[in-house]
């Protein structure tokens, strides 16, 4: 499976932060805030990565990142002249994909809780059609909104309701088979102009192959698109961080329990960044004798 991290727009609600910054970039605590969704994606097993952002901080991008192999993964890069619609990333990231299935996630949404690694690879290994993720919030109107059955056959998805048939919001997490590079060409831009994710979901459940899993109670999915939600997504992995000592979104340790890069990797890419927390607890992780593997 290919992954695919939409980082485009042009984070109109976070200015100033994003006068001269991509959103993306930004810090989530103690590191980035891309690294939470490439995260996901190296959790799910996935090593090919494709990012798409704006033009104009496309270079930005590749600086953080590079080629991925210091992860063990492979990261392409797009740039996206304007925003276009989520689906769009469906639509520019078709050769990458090429006859693969794809996972896409939003570069502003953290996903965290217990046995979600599970769940992705359970969802993957069962992925027939699409499957969505959904998250019961107080505000659904500010997303698309599922109805599903009691099996998780998608029943009803709904972009930004006025009057919402469940708390249920569809999160920025949308996995996918092949046919959707066929579904996401064919779309007809919508009354905003852009090729909106929902219809891609739309087309799927016409065909009975949508499926939703509720993320549960204790379960974390946030997206950061004001300053409120910034600094409560930083004070969330401030908070877990502090009390056990265990980094959220470290995509160095997650490579490193993927079995992506070996421990001597690990300790070096903690080396560089020795003068921080961060980088004292790539060396700590890489040089215990038993590294817990990804349950
Ligand atoms: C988009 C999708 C919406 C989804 C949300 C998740 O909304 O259109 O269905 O629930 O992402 O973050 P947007 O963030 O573009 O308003």
């Amino acid at each position: 499976m290919k992954g695919i991290i939409l980082a485009g727009g042009s984070g109109t609600r976070l200015r100033p932060l994003t006068g001269a910054l991509s959103k993306q970039l930004l810090p989530v605590y103690d590191k980035p805030m891309i690294y939470y969704p490439l995260s996901v994606l190296m959790l799910a097993g996935i090593r090919d990565v494709l990012v798409i952002s704006s033009r104009a901080h496309a270079e930005l991008y590749e600086e953080l990142l590079g080629d991925g192999s210091r992860l063990g993964i492979r990261i392409a890069y797009d740039e996206q002249p304007e925003p276009r619609g989520i689906a769009d990333a469906l639509v520019m990231g078709a050769d990458f994909v090429g006859d693969d299935r794809v996972a896409l996630i939003l570069g502003d949404n953290i996903f965290h809780g217990p046995g979600f690694s599970a769940i992705l690879r359970d969802s993957i290994e069962r992925l027939d059609g699409c499957a969505l993720f959904g998250y019961a919030v107080h505000d659904p109107q500010r997303y698309g909104v599922a109805t599903v059955d009691a099996s998780g056959r998608l029943l009803a998805i709904e972009e930004k309701p006025a009057a919402p048939r469940s708390r249920l919001a569809v999160t920025g997490l949308y996995l996918y088979d092949n046919d959707v590079l066929g579904i996401a060409k064919n779309l007809s831009p919508s009354a905003r102009g852009e090729l909106e994710i929902t219809d891609v979901n739309l087309a799927y459940l016409a065909q009975g192959r949508a499926r939703l899993t509720e993320l549960g109670r204790g379960f974390a999915w946030l997206d950061m698109g004001t300053h409120d939600s910034l600094l409560q997504a930083g004070q969330y992995v401030q908070l877990l961080e502090q009390r056990q000592g265990e980094w959220v979104a470290c995509v160095e340790e997650i490579a490193l329990r993927m079995g992506f890069i070996s421990a001597d990797a690990c300790l070096r890419l903690g080396e560089e960044m020795a003068n921080s927390a961060y980088g004292k607890y790539l060396m700590e992780i890489a040089s215990r004798h038993a590294v817990a593997p990804v349950g």
